[in-house]
């Protein structure tokens, strides 16, 4: 493991003072769009090969090796091929990518520019969360510049005859549509609604054509992979996640931002070293990954922030985003997990049952512990709940449930005491019963069954 110097922020200065949104000029002054030429002399397979040899894995979550992921694109083409980036970042405690983008777009277009040449794709969508305007117009001023200066549009890339179209699509603002199925949905114009699969979307995508999807991070590591080769990019991280990764760290810590490093690091060194400390008090856990990745414990400090470590030592759901929401000493863990749960039974798209009612019933449950009715059935009941849905259990369509299973898990089973002690054998106070709006709802069937 050796991170010697930023690669995706080699651009963005650490010092906030001193960032500025890099123009086409200043991307090209300093070496950028050299990779795409680059791109423009290897044929697709290549491409693909050297991405794989790479072992870069997606940055968006599930940690999927990028160059296979490629190489899943049917290499006969009887039609258009579509690539999909996705920078729907709805995730609470995900700010990466915005950050990457608000800075430096022109890395993003050419990782995008290459990905279209190593897939055959025509045309490209970058999928954009509907709150981030500032982003999404970022990103429009550059890929104006980009067309400007014959990297789509036109006679190819570059004069090349391979032509790709690229273009921003504003979501409408929902985590759901971060799921790759439910953006292709949203894309074509349709509710947010994840698909089930297979097909997967390297056969049938976006209108119903292969395409691929990809994080802005994933997308934006390939311009360096191309000019520096695979063996520089496994210097960094470990073997199994190499390279360089964006940390996203908020919550208690002295300096809250995003910091790059190399995968591998300890959530030690993220919250000691990256993040200037621990503030208001001593670290009790952190939230790894976003929020579906689950929660490390006041133990688990050596945890080393790779796909492999968080999950099989950290024993959480994976790496994730590399998002850390840190928590002092003094963090009411109950109250945090049912800010997650409150986030996942309104974000829920209300295909699956199990999502969509159990969601909500867990929610109803941490409510009524919160207000002081909770009992040692309450516990049980989350701890069955969570076990029933998700695409591990084989309930639901999508991993957005596996997200409320993993949170509800991780805290209740790290953080047993400081549940159990809200819920006794015996209700330590009891609510009246009364109609009420919101959070005591009890005249809903779920409502009553969690009374
Ligand atoms: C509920 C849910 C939300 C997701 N949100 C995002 C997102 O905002 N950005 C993202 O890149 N991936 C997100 N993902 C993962 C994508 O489905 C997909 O795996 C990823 O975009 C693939 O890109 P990668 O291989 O480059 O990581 C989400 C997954 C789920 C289940
Ligand atoms: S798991 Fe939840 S969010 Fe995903 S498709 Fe089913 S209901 Fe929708």
């Amino acid at each position: 493991m050796a991170f010697t110097e930023p690669v995706l922020t080699k651009r963005i200065p650490l010092d906030a003072s001193q960032r500025k949104l890099i123009g086409y000029d200043d991307y090209v002054a300093t070496g950028g769009y050299k990779s795409l030429k680059q791109a423009l002399e290897m044929p697709p397979a290549d491409i693909i090969k050297t991405v794989t040899d790479s072992g870069l894995r997606g940055r968006g979550g599930a940690g999927f090796s990028a160059g296979q992921k490629w190489s899943f694109i049917p290499k006969e083409k009887k039609g258009p091929h579509y690539l999909c980036v996705n920078a729907d970042e709805s995730e609470p405690g995900t700010f990466k990518d915005r950050y990457l983008i608000d800075h430096d777009p022109h890395l993003l277009l050419e990782g995008i520019a290459i990905a279209c040449l190593a897939t055959q794709c025509d045309i490209a969508y970058i999928f954009i969360r509907g709150e981030y305007h500032y982003s999404a117009k970022v990103l429009e001023h550059a890929l104006k510049e980009a067309y400007a200066h014959g990297i789509f549009g036109g006679d190819g890339v570059l004069g090349s005859g391979k032509k790709v179209e690229c273009y921003v699509h504003r979501g409408a603002g929902a985590y759901i549509c971060g799921e790759e199925t439910g953006l292709l949905e949203a894309l074509e114009g349709k509710r947010g609604w994840p698909r089930n699969k297979p097909p997967f979307p390297a056969i049938a995508g976006a209108f119903a054509r292969p395409t691929v999807i990809n994080n802005v991070e994933t997308l934006m590591c390939v311009p360096h992979i191309l000019e520096r080769g695979p063996a520089w990019f496994k210097t960094m991280g470990t073997p199994s996640s190499p390279g360089p990764k964006l940390f996203g760290m908020s919550g208690h810590v002295n300096n809250p931002g995003v910091y790059e490093d190399e995968l591998g690091i300890t959530l030690d060194y993220a919250i000691n070293k990256l993040a200037g400390g621990m503030k208001g008090g001593a670290y009790k856990a952190s939230v790894c990954g976003g929020i579906s990745m689950g929660i490390l414990g006041t133990n688990q400090l050596d945890i080393k922030l790779d796909f492999d470590d968080v999950r099989f030592r950290g024993g959480c759901l994976g790496l994730g985003t590399a998002g850390m929401i840190v928590m002092n000493e003094h963090t009411d863990m109950v109250k945090a997990l049912r800010n997650c749960v409150r986030f996942y039974a309104h974000e829920s798209c209300g295909q699956c049952t199990p999502c969509r009612e159990g969601s909500n019933w867990m929610r109803k449950i941490l409510d009524r512990i919160l207000d002081g009715d909770g009992k040692a059935a309450d516990l049980q009941m989350l701890m069955e709940l969570e076990k029933t849905m998700g695409i591990m259990p084989g309930t639901t369509i999508c991993g957005l449930a596996d997200g409320t299973a993993w949170a509800t898990r991780t805290f209740i089973n790290k953080f047993y005491d400081e549940f159990a002690l809200r819920c006794p054998e015996a209700p330590t106070k009891t609510i009246p019963l009364k109609v009420s709006s919101g959070r005591l709802n009890v005249l809903t069937p779920m409502g009553s069954n969690t009374r």
